[in-house]
């Protein structure tokens, strides 16, 4: 885990927020590289699970929507975690976290545990009082209710269809850690899939494996996937069935992602809560109820985590040096999804070299997301695009100005392939 954090930090992934000010606990910045691969992760969820389907539309919804909302999901009630503080070091943990009746920092006595709520409270317009207060949602989910009537209207799906959202949570959680695992503020990937009663069961084992798609798409090995059935207490206040799909982080087994039941529930409190009918009405048989819904849920940080850890590698490569070998960290990540996709690397820094270079930058630029390198040794710019999990090096020497044929390197088997100029957009496009 530490060298994934350093070598986030080193190469631009991932560093400490506000580090210029002695960092803020647990706040986590993407870099450039960072963003680059989140994004890809983003946008390829969307593709798949929105774009590629017709039973499903997105929504992009406010953060900090009306309170009464909160109320009526029953978050301000239940969206809690229970919290002991030790009476010697007045450290928090939650309870269910740790092991025993004693702190694990010191030793001391434990408080009885209380609720603690999760949400970020904060005060609309310049008065603090009461009647200003808002949060900021702990889940995306919650819109995807609250706008149902009019996703419904103005698309004309019918049941069953699915509303899809990206973007951030916040959560006061009382002990965050374990690097971009558990923040306070993250983002999800969720998906409210909308069904008639008794199709719950079937379409519940559907979008598990569709989940299980996803995660064989970004990489994850079956071997580190487990499925937990959350028992009824420690279930959501929402939930009838919820499945935490639990990935072998290098801390531990945790969760990834969930995927829950939640019944009409949502539905109809907000429609007793709104006063506003949010019953459908089947177009062809007339019948009326209010939807039951299947929620696919996926954290998108924890989504960088997984594919980070998955994707590490040392091995052991040979040097530029006859017999001699040396360790190479390359980062595995599937090549759709990694930052650059193609690196660009002339052999010398002399102009009639870098010309030819720069215009195949261009070229490929057009294509993929690419990067011009041409300082230092050939050997460390490799392994610099190793660590970084560029899938293809490609770098011009003086015979191609010759032979009009340029060397791509591929980065998980280090073989060597030379390719006509002329055909390496297509090459390219052919390996990705
Ligand atoms: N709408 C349902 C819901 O929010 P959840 O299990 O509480 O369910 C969904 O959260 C996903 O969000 C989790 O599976 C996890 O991937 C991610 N997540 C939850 N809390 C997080 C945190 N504090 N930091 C990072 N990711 C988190």
């Amino acid at each position: 885990m530490e060298k994934i954090v350093s070598l986030c930090k080193r190469r631009g992934f991932i560093f400490p927020g506000s580090e210029i000010y002695g960092g803020m606990a647990n706040s986590w910045d993407y870099g450039p590289l960072g963003v680059e691969l989140k994004n890809n992760i983003k946008q390829a969820w969307w593709k798949k699970f929105v774009q590629e389907r017709g039973d499903m539309v997105g929504l992009d919804a406010t953060l900090v929507m009306n309170p009464k909302v909160w109320e009526a999901s029953g978050h301000l009630k239940n969206f809690t975690d229970p919290l002991v503080e030790c009476k010697k070091c007045h450290n928090r943990f939650r309870a269910d976290h740790i092991e025993g009746k004693t702190c694990p920092d010191c030793g001391g006595e434990l408080t009885t545990a209380k609720q603690f709520n999760l949400m970020f409270k904060t005060f609309i317009g310049p008065a603090e009082e009461s009647a200003n207060v808002a949060y900021f949602r702990p889940e995306t989910a919650q819109a995807m209710f609250v706008d149902f009537r009019q996703v419904l209207e103005t698309s004309r799906k019918r049941i069953p269809f699915g509303i899809a959202q990206i973007g951030k949570a916040f959560r006061n959680e009382i002990t965050p850690g374990n690097f971009i695992f558990r923040t306070r503020e993250f983002e999800q990937m969720e998906i409210e899939y909308f069904i008639k009663e008794n199709d719950w069961e079937k379409s519940f084992e559907y979008w598990l494996g569709e989940m299980y798609d996803w995660m064989n798409f970004l990489g994850l090995k079956k071997d580190h996937l487990h499925d937990m059935e959350v028992p009824e207490k420690e279930r959501a206040h929402y939930s009838k069935r919820t499945i935490d799909i639990e990935y072998d982080f290098l801390f531990g087994k945790d969760e990834l992602y969930g995927l829950a039941y939640r019944t009409n529930f949502d539905l109809k409190n907000h429609s007793t809560s709104s006063g506003v009918d949010l019953v459908y009405t089947d177009p062809e048989s007339g019948e009326k109820y209010i939807p039951h819904v299947i929620e696919p849920t996926f954290g998108v940080d924890r989504s960088v985590l997984a594919v980070l850890t998955e994707a590490y590698c040392e091995e052991e490569a040979p040097t530029t040096k006859e017999g001699e070998t040396e360790i190479r960290v390359v980062l595995k990540i599937p090549k759709h999804i990694a930052p650059i996709k193609v690196a660009i690397l002339p052999l010398s820094k002399k102009e009639e070299l870098s010309n030819v270079a720069k215009e195949i930058y261009k070229e490929v630029s057009r294509n993929f997301f690419a990067e011009y390198d041409e300082t230092q040794s050939i050997g460390k710019r490799y392994r610099r695009q190793d660590e970084i999990g560029t899938p293809y090096c490609v770098t011009i020497d003086f015979d191609s100005l010759e032979d009009k044929k340029v060397t791509v390197r591929d980065r998980d088997t280090m073989e060597q392939e030379r390719i006509e100029i002329s055909e390496l957009i297509n090459y390219l496009k052919n390996k990705f």
